[in-house]
């Protein structure tokens, strides 16, 4: 592709660092694409003739026919996908093959390229998305009205209830796919014709290459077209943050599915055996989902670090923004497809969920704030009534719930047997019915408002 001022070859060691075509070839689609925009707006402006165009699109698309059949030979002299697209063109259709390249150069046809490779990436995960917070969503509607533990510090806080529980994953995932598509608008525009880096004096249309290929809009400045690979590093951030959403999930799953909480059945298609054990079920989709963050912040670092103290424009650095792109999209689609398995096979054992919620003391709010509510108690006194009403059913050993009136009495004397109504779990989440709030109602109104958004 140089030939003209290179008398030697490179050694296979200069070929064996330089060559991208091991994980470029996923553009391959994107490429053609490309190539096709850009030789449709050549013949437009009449740089190239319009036979040359047509065959260039036929080479192109047999080019394309090639690759998919497996019968593309890659080779790594060639380089990379733009260049063994290329290659394979001039041998098919010649001359009109070679004048593809005219004004345009690698620099800008990768940055295309990858760009439409991102968008369609974050295209079917915004569907796998739709999939997860529908399956979220239904188990929250099942759920609505069970009651769990709700735990700060991992210690039993309040009751709350599983639908709430799981809303709140569906309020995070949504934030990430909203993320995911505000990043999309960044992610297409169209670096196409900026050339090598400057430009180019051919009188080329970037505004017909940008409709044609999806994009919103040529990108401004040449320079900052071939450069800018701030698009992958956001859309790795955001990939990022929501495995981060995921792995706390997951880390809940592998969490209630313990002997010792015993919150969850673990399905067999998502848990596997022990070949010593033979009673045991590990939560084995949950931990690789919980540990595949490690991987996708790997990519988001490693390209951040590439990117760092580059200097404009376009630097050979800049190959290796690909592989993590790559394998950070398929490790999280793989998790957003496992943890909607996951959220389809849900099982919890809400009876034991109801026995936790009503352990540890969970309704010494309800008490504090019905001193409150009935007996005009300011809070702070009410929270130090009720903190010596808890230590007294400590001493007994049993719940608030069964703590005798005379008992409660000798701590606070207005205290009456209305008292009863506030102190089981279920009247303590029924009562949160502030917005936002944890109570069965809340949920199915959260729960309706999300079917809603998600159809
Ligand atoms: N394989 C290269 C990459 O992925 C394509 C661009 C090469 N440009 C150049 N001037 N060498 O970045």
């Amino acid at each position: 592709m140089w030939g003209g001022r290179f008398g030697g070859g490179p050694s296979a060691i200069m070929q064996e660092i330089n060559a991208s075509i091991g994980f470029d070839r996923r553009l391959y689609r994107e490429d053609i694409a490309g190539s096709k925009a850009h030789s449709a707006m050549l013949a437009k402006a009449g740089i190239i003739t319009e036979a040359d165009k047509d065959a260039i699109h036929k080479g192109l698309d047999q080019v394309q026919a090639e690759i998919e059949a497996g019968e593309m030979e890659y080779k790594p002299e060639l380089e990379d996908i733009h260049m063994h697209v290329e290659a394979r063109l001039r041998e098919l259709v010649g001359d009109a093959g070679a004048r593809l390249h005219t004004g345009r150069s690698r620099n800008d046809q990768v940055a295309t390229d990858f760009r439409l490779w991102v968008r369609g990436a974050i295209d079917q995960l915004d569907v796998a998305y739709a999939g997860l917070l529908g399956a979220i969503v239904d188990e929250a509607e099942k759920h609505a009205g069970d009651v769990m533990p709700g735990f700060t510090h991992l210690q039993t806080a309040q009751p709350v209830t599983l639908g709430h529980h799981l809303m709140a994953y569906y309020e995070m995932l949504s934030r990430d796919r909203a993320r995911l598509a505000d990043c999309r608008k960044r992610v297409n525009e169209n670096p196409l014709g900026a050339a090598a880096l400057a430009g180019t004096s051919f009188p080329i249309d970037r505004h017909m290459t940008s409709e044609a290929l999806g994009f919103d809009r040529p990108m401004a400045n040449s320079l900052d077209a071939v450069s800018a690979r701030d698009f992958a590093l956001e859309f790795l951030s955001v990939l990022t943050i929501s495995a981060v959403h995921l792995s706390r999930l997951a880390d809940e799953i592998v969490l209630w599915a313990s002997a010792a909480f015993r919150f969850l059945e673990l399905s067999d298609g998502f848990s596997t055996g022990s070949s010593i054990m033979p009673q045991k079920r590990n939560p084995d989709a949950a931990e690789l989902i919980r540990a595949k963050v490690g991987r996708i912040m790997g990519a988001q670092n490693g390209l951040m670090v590439v990117m760092k103290g580059l200097p404009l424009a376009y630097s050979k650095d800049m190959q290796e923004d690909k592989e993590p792109v790559f394998q950070a999209v398929d490790d999280f689609a793989l998790c957003l497809a496992a943890m909607t398995g996951m959220m389809q096979d849900f099982r919890p054992n809400t009876s034991a969920m109801k026995k936790a919620a009503g352990q540890g003391f969970s309704t010494a709010t309800d008490l504090a704030d019905w001193l409150v509510r009935v007996l005009g108690l300011p809070f702070r006194d009410a929270h130090h009534v009720t903190g010596a009403v808890v230590k007294e059913a400590e001493t007994r050993g049993i719940d608030l719930s069964a703590l005798p009136l005379d008992a409660m009495q000798a701590v606070e004397p207005r205290i009456t047997a209305d008292v009863y109504d506030v102190l089981t779990v279920d009247a303590s989440v029924m009562s949160r019915t502030s917005f936002g709030g944890t109570a069965p109602e809340n949920v199915r109104a959260a729960v309706k408002a999300a079917k809603e958004s998600l159809k």
